[in-house]
């Protein structure tokens, strides 16, 4: 099988990695890629929005499958491009897409399907917004409700700060706060039959002990040990299953990875976001964890025919990712730093790019992400940290806490 996939971030070079490594793939072709997905795929230089590049390029490849990572290509038609030249596409429509392009969307979809989320209201004037945040109370959450690579929100006791917020973004959803510790779980999908991977976590803010800015991930790991047994079977009878009709019966059927986000509050789990791909850095240790090829799995839910797909395999064990990030993110990321060490196998690259020199320099705010795996997660932590003690990113900075609450048992359910 050939296979093209689209993107450059360190999901997909986690995607590359294990597309590499599945016997049935004898080529990978990246696009646009980056210097570190260099090392398993043959790069090709594409417009990852432009739906008809992507077409053009996928058919020049001959790809038997196309896999899109991203949100923007995803929310921009990329996969009907790729569809309507006759290629099979892993990622949703465009139109289905939208479950993550818009927030408020995302919510009628929930309402619809009586699938448990925080209560929330769309607000389009100041007046809307100081109402909805009075009507909640604190904390106040206020979401851009269109995409912003994991930093549309804000979560805060400042009424003031939230309002700012608000007034910077155009139209946001308020909501209702969800306490409770936070799981992503994937769906492989391709409409109708649906499996779920390990459920993940997150490390959304940017410092120590859940403190700073939000960012798009500094960090997860799998399994939970924390999480109640029959979590993913709710998950799946509660949220995802009604979430897929619901979009079937609208007639954009949402074929591809549905991301959960959810908190696990008191009254049980309940939907924080949905987003239309795999999410960065949690795939890096799910599919460090995967012992099932991916590309026949990503090739079912393509064609059709994941109901016929024998059940997925896991390593016993854990994974831990931590990412590296350069000076100044997420407010405002410093590049053209020289990186080494950056590698060595478990390393992927997320913001690095080659200098004229050749040498490998950073290019974004998430520059990177260190991934090992041990019998349990004090063992994948070691794994980890050692594996990122091995690269040198000058002003680079990472949280020292990934998957620690969790490997002391800490985390406790509400
Ligand atoms: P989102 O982009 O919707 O995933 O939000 C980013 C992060 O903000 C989430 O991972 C949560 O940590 C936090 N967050 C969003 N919505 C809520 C909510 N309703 N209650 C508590 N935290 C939230
Ligand atoms: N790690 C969160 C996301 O991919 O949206």
């Amino acid at each position: 099988m050939r296979v093209l996939l689209i993107g450059s971030g360190g999901r997909e070079h986690a995607l590359a990695s294990s597309l590499a490594a599945d016997p049935a793939v004898d080529q990978l072709i990246a696009a646009p890629g980056n210097p570190g997905i260099a090392a398993v795929a043959e790069l090709r230089p594409v417009t990852a929005t432009d739906p008809q590049a992507v077409a053009a390029l996928a058919v020049e490849v001959a790809a038997d499958l196309v896999v899109v990572g991203p949100e923007a290509p995803l929310v921009a038609g990329v996969t009907d491009a790729v569809r309507a030249k006759g290629i099979a596409c892993f990622g949703p429509s465009g139109a289905a897409a939208v479950l993550e392009g818009s927030k408020s969307f995302a919510k009628d979809v929930m309402a619809a399907a009586g699938v448990p989320t925080a209560r929330a209201v769309t607000c389009r004037s100041a007046d809307e917004v100081a109402a909805a945040l009075d009507a909640f109370g604190t904390p106040y959450v206020v979401k851009n409700d269109g995409l912003a690579a994991g930093k549309g929100v804000v979560v805060t006791d400042d009424r003031a700060a939230a309002l700012a917020h608000a007034d910077s973004c155009g139209q946001v959803v308020v909501e209702e706060y969800l306490a409770g510790p936070e799981v992503s779980l994937f769906v492989v999908t391709d409409g109708t039959a649906a499996v779920p991977l390990l459920p993940a976590q997150d490390f959304k803010r940017v410092s120590v002990g859940d403190t700073g800015p939000n960012t798009g991930g500094m960090g997860a790991y799998a399994p939970l040990p924390w999480a109640p047994p029959d979590l993913v079977d709710q998950v799946m009878a509660e949220v995802v299953h009604p979430t897929l009709a619901e979009m079937r019966h609208r007639g954009t059927p949402f074929a591809g990875l549905l991301y959960v986000g959810l908190a696990v509050t008191a009254a049980g789990p309940r939907v924080i976001e949905f987003n239309a791909r795999f999410g960065d850095p949690e795939t890096q240790v799910v599919l460090a964890l995967l012992e099932t090829p991916l590309a026949g799995l990503l090739h079912a839910a393509a064609t059709g025919t994941l109901a016929d797909h024998p059940p997925l395999r896991w390593r016993d064990g854990a994974a831990v990712t931590v990412v590296l990030a350069s000076a100044g993110y997420p407010a405002a990321a410093r590049t053209g730093d020289v990186i080494t060490g950056a590698g060595q196998a478990g390393i992927s690259h997320a913001g690095t790019a080659r200098d004229a020199t050749g040498q490998l320099v950073s290019a974004g705010g998430r520059v990177l992400s260190a991934t090992g795996v041990g019998a349990d997660l004090a063992g994948a932590r070691d794994a980890a940290y050692r594996l990122l003690a091995g690269v040198d990113l000058p002003g680079g900075h990472f949280r020292a806490d990934i998957a620690l609450a969790a490997a002391e048992g800490r985390i406790t359910l509400p």
